[in-house]
């Protein structure tokens, strides 16, 4: 169905635009590919730049999933297509089109594509990722928890979308293994660490 297919590469198309830069460029912030972690994504432009700049960047990179899922929805899409929907616009975000294919981590467009799919799994991925980020001050480690609670349980919650949802928790898990490797030695940044300690 070339409907599908079309959904599926708009999708790449809407992943791939980096809502970090652009925020940053029009707020006159440094670029965050050069400060901090160094990743493109709603955490680090919260240490740049402050929470307003962080919310934008959040909602846009939400809105990079919700959008062409919306679309599936119109075109009566079905729901396994539109999981993989949701997938493609995460590829984009961390592969993307105009940024030499260096974008993020995934997190924010990963709960984008929760909130037009399934907001009970949306749900329970927020607590868990807020939870987790507020004993431990960890954004990384409250993303691997709170995609891995989803990948593990979400199925008893909902199972429409369980091979899509695994293949990001999977994605993220890979792009976060820097994070992983710091949180192991105890070098990792907190969610508002503003210091370039490691990378
Ligand atoms: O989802 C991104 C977050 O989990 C980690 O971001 O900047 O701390 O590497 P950062």
């Amino acid at each position: 169905d070339w409907s599908v297919v079309g959904l599926w590469i708009l999708a790449y198309l809407t992943g791939s635009i980096s809502s970090a830069v652009i925020v940053c460029r029009v707020m006159q912030l440094p670029d965050p590919r050069d400060f901090g972690s160094n990743n493109p994504g709603a955490t680090n432009v919260l240490r740049l730049g402050g929470k307003k700049a962080a919310l934008f960047t959040l909602l846009g990179d939400m809105l990079k999933a919700i959008i062409p899922i919306l679309i599936g929805y119109a075109l009566d899409l079905h729901n396994r297509n539109l999981g993989w929907v949701g997938f493609m616009a995460f590829i984009g975000h961390l592969y993307p089109l105009y940024f030499n294919f260096k974008g993020g981590k995934g997190m924010a467009t990963y709960f984008g594509a929760l909130v037009a799919l399934s907001p009970l799994l949306l749900g329970f991925c927020v607590v868990t990722w807020a939870v987790t980020a507020f004993f431990s001050r960890y954004s990384s480690l409250a993303s691997l928890l709170a995609s891995f609670a989803v990948a593990a349980f979400g199925f008893y919650i909902d199972h429409r979308y369980f091979f899509p949802l695994f293949a990001m928790f999977l994605i993220l898990t890979w792009r976060h293994r820097q994070n992983i490797k710091n949180l192991w030695h105890g070098t990792e940044r907190k969610i508002t660490d503003k210091k370039s300690r490691s990378k």
